[in-house]
Formats: C-alpha cells, sequence, structure tokens
C-alpha cells in the first residue's frame, strides 16, 4: 500500500488537529483549585418541588470513600462525554437537551437497579449529589458538561487510576481493571479529537430522517479516513437537498477516498428511499487500512444488503488491483470527492484517477458524460496544492459548472468549504 502522505518530514497530519493541552494535576497542586461549591442557585427546575443543584468536584466519590464498584461505575459512565452530532454542539438537535434522567440513564448503559444502590450509597457519603435521582443524573452531567472542569477532572481520573487496589477493598482485581479503562478512556476523551477512543458520530441532514451512524475508530496520525471529516457533512447536505441530489447523482457512482463514508452512504439511503432514483452501482473506495471501518458503517446504516453498494480497496496511486476487480475499462457518471487534498501528490492521483474512472461522453449511444463532486476546505497550508488541483483538472480537459463556498464547522472549529462540480468540456 502507498503511504497518502508525500513526505512525512513536511507533512505532519497530525497538525490538522488542535488538540487542547492535557493537564495532569497532582494532589498538591489539586487543592487550590478546588473552590467551594455553589449549591445556592439550581441547575433545572424539576416537576418535583427540588431543583437540581451543581456540584463540586469534591461532592464525586473519591477512593478515599472506599465506594463500591457500582457506584464509581455509575459516575465514570455518567461522567462521559455525550454523542458527537454533526461537527458541532449547536448542531445537535433540540431532543438531545430535553432528556429525562431515565433516558439520559438507559443511554449511557446504567441500569434503574445500579442508579439506586448508587444514590443510596451517595446519600450517605455525599449528601449533595445523593438527594434523589434528577440530582445524580443532571448534576453530574452538567459538571462534565462545563469545559471549566477539564482539568479538574482529569486529575480526578488520574487519582482513581493511580489509586492501589488495596485501598478499594470492596472492588475486585477484574473490575479494578475495568475502572482503569474507563477512567483512561475519560482522559482520551478529554485530550482532543486525536487521542478519542472509539466512537460513532451520529449525523443529521438537514430535512433526512434517518440519523447516519458512522463508528470512527481511534486513530493514528496517518489513517485520516478512520475520522469523518466536515466537507462530507456539506456534501451529503448538498446531496439529501431534494432538489439537487439527481441532478448532481446519475448512473455509477464512484466515492474516492471515502473514509467512514458518509457521502456514499448518503447517496445509498437517497437511492433506497427514491427507489434507485437513477443512481447503479454505488462503489466506495479507499485505502486497505480504512476499508474495514468503511464496511462496518454501510453495515451499521442497513445497506449490506443492497447489493448496489461496494466498498473496496483504491489507493490513488496504484489503482492495479482496483482495476482488476472491476470491468476492464469501466467508468463512473459520478464521481465524488470529500477533502482529498492534504500532500503535494494528491492533486495529480485525483486528477489521475479522475482521467482513469470518469465517463466520456458517448458518441454512440449519447449518453452525457460524467460529472466530478468535490468539497474541500480551505485549509490556509495546501493553498498551493488546490490551485495545483484546479489547474490539473483543466488541463485534463474538464470544466468547473458549478461552486459556492460555505462556511461551517470541522472537528476542530470554524472552517470554509469550497464546493465544486465538474464536467468534461
Ligand atoms: C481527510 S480524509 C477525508 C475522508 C472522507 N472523504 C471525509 O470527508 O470524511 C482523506 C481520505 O483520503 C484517503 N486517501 C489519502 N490518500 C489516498 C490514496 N493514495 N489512495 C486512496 N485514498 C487515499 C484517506 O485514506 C482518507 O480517507
Amino acid at each position: 500500500m502507498t503511504e497518502d502522505i508525500a513526505n512525512e518530514d513536511e507533512f505532519d497530519s497530525l497538525s490538522f488537529f488542535s488538540a487542547g493541552p492535557v493537564r495532569c494535576v497532582s494532589d498538591d497542586q489539586s487543592t487550590h483549585l478546588f473552590e467551594p461549591s455553589n449549591h445556592e442557585e439550581p441547575l433545572v427546575d424539576t416537576e418535583e418541588e427540588e431543583g437540581v443543584y451543581p456540584i463540586h468536584i469534591l461532592d464525586l466519590p473519591s477512593h478515599s470513600q472506599n465506594p463500591p464498584f457500582i457506584v464509581l461505575d455509575t459516575i465514570l459512565k455518567l461522567l462521559k462525554k455525550p454523542d458527537i452530532h454533526n461537527f458541532h454542539a449547536s448542531q445537535a438537535p433540540s431532543s438531545e437537551s430535553n432528556k429525562s434522567s431515565v433516558e439520559t440513564l438507559e443511554e449511557r448503559g446504567i441500569t434503574l437497579e445500579d442508579a439506586s444502590q448508587t444514590l443510596e450509597w451517595l446519600t450517605a457519603n455525599s449528601p449533595v449529589m445523593g438527594r434523589n435521582m434528577n440530582q445524580l443524573v443532571f448534576s453530574t452531567t452538567a459538571l462534565q458538561a462545563s469545559a471549566s472542569n477539564e482539568p479538574d477532572l482529569i486529575a480526578y481520573y488520574t487519582k482513581l487510576i493511580s489509586a492501589p487496589l488495596h485501598t478499594l477493598s470492596k472492588i475486585t482485581q477484574q473490575e479494578h481493571e475495568t475502572l482503569l479503562s474507563m477512567a483512561s478512556n475519560l482522559i482520551a476523551e478529554s485530550s482532543g479529537r486525536a487521542s478519542f477512543p472509539t466512537f460513532t458520530r451520529k449525523i443529521h441532514l438537514p430535512g433526512f430522517k434517518q440519523v447516519v451512524k458512522l463508528i470512527e475508530p481511534a486513530m493514528s496520525y496517518e489513517n485520516l479516513g478512520l475520522k469523518t471529516w466536515g466537507s462530507s457533512l456539506h456534501l451529503s447536505s448538498r446531496l439529501v437537498n431534494s432538489d439537487n441530489w439527481q441532478r448532481l447523482v446519475k448512473g455509477d457512482v464512484l466515492e474516492l477516498g471515502a473514509g467512514t463514508g458518509l457521502c456514499g452512504i448518503t447517496v445509498g439511503l437517497l437511492a433506497r428511499q427514491y427507489a434507485d432514483g437513477g443512481v447503479g452501482e454505488i462503489m466506495l473506495t479507499d485505502l486497505e487500512p480504512i476499508v474495514k471501518n468503511l464496511k462496518n458503517n454501510v453495515e451499521v446504516n442497513g445497506l449490506s444488503n443492497d447489493t448496489r453498494i461496494r466498498c473496496e480497496v483504491l489507493d490513488w496511486s496504484n489503482p492495479e488491483s482496483f482495476i482488476k476487480i472491476v470491468d476492464v475499462g469501466k467508468k463512473y457518471d459520478t464521481i465524488i470527492l470529500s477533502d482529498p487534498i492534504y500532500s503535494e501528490l494528491h492533486p495529480g492521483w485525483v486528477r489521475d484517477m479522475i482521467k482513469l474512472f470518469l465517463r466520456h461522453q458517448s458518441e454512440d449511444d449519447g449518453l452525457p458524460g460524467g460529472k466530478v463532486l468535490l468539497e474541500i476546505p480551505r485549509r490556509e497550508r495546501f493553498e498551493k496544492e488546490r490551485e495545483d488541483l484546479w489547474h490539473l483538472i483543466d488541463e485534463a480537459g474538464l470544466i468547473e459548472v458549478e461552486s459556492e463556498e460555505e462556511e461551517g464547522f470541522d472537528d476542530f472549529g470554524e472552517q470554509t468549504f469550497l464546493f465544486k462540480c465538474f464536467k468534461w468540456k
């Protein structure tokens, strides 16, 4: 397999990521960070008479109180970051902020019995948290949600990890290992997108009922396709706009560098919803280490039995193995590309793939030629590569027929995205 980066010395793909610094606070340093709790103002007014009051890190169970496993397990599950919806908290559906405590427990895999046992222990050992079930659930999730608590929470998780097993006499060795793994994952979650453990991103496309679920495994720096990128949300949103999709997507579809597969999966869901809608084969491709997760995502979204959809390895620098598995001379009517340019070699490779696989207008049957749909973020450091791409596409005989700039988000903040559609001149 060819590296997807031109030169590791020149290109550090992790510099895409703006992970915040991890601050681990030692025991001595941590005490001054702890302000007294303010239990005066309720966080939430519940239907019951009592409101939900904010808690402080010091209200969480500590190993010195020798809590049973179920208490720490429940608290760590409540401290997990909530599901990621699209790329920014503002893109989560409103139903997410109106969950009841029972719904929140269920979503986090906490049984009512475990929550009741936790509450009982807290009532005796941390009365502020143990007032009632709403207080337990909402005060803990609110503690996690406040960015200013992150350093103290990391210190809390670190303390749990470093607590020797013999100080936790109610906990077995196996339970201890489970807690270590949960606390380590919580530290990783707090250390920026590049350190996230495996999670599922939920994608809400405008006017589209089905939430697209994308598994994103823990990443290594060279496997950028294990993460979903903001461009794919913009391109997919454009496609689900019913005025647009059949105009833009038709015939056999090839997605290059599909990553977690959002664009190809969206086309598959649209084709199913509109009883094919003029779409033929949908071929999702990427480098070998990415394709297994791509297949999983096709399955998670209920498309694995759809014979139109295939996931295969297609390396832009060496397409021979792909050419062997499709018909010789195979051409596609629509080529989809989302965020494919981040090395000096990418523009040339992308041009080669377009020349190799985009259908020309047929003189025999008069069928129109194919289209290329491209969404690309305007990252400053790859401006030259983008210019190279426009130049090479023009030289290859294509003409731009649509272009639009849009503002949006990637995981690392605001970003400008550029959509372009090309066809043969
Ligand atoms: C920034 S990611 C974008 C992924 C996905 N399209 C998205 O927008 O979420 C770039 C993708 O291009 C793929 N890629 C990079 N070099 C490649 C190559 N030589 N051949 C095939 N795919 C490649 C990567 O594996 C990755 O999935």
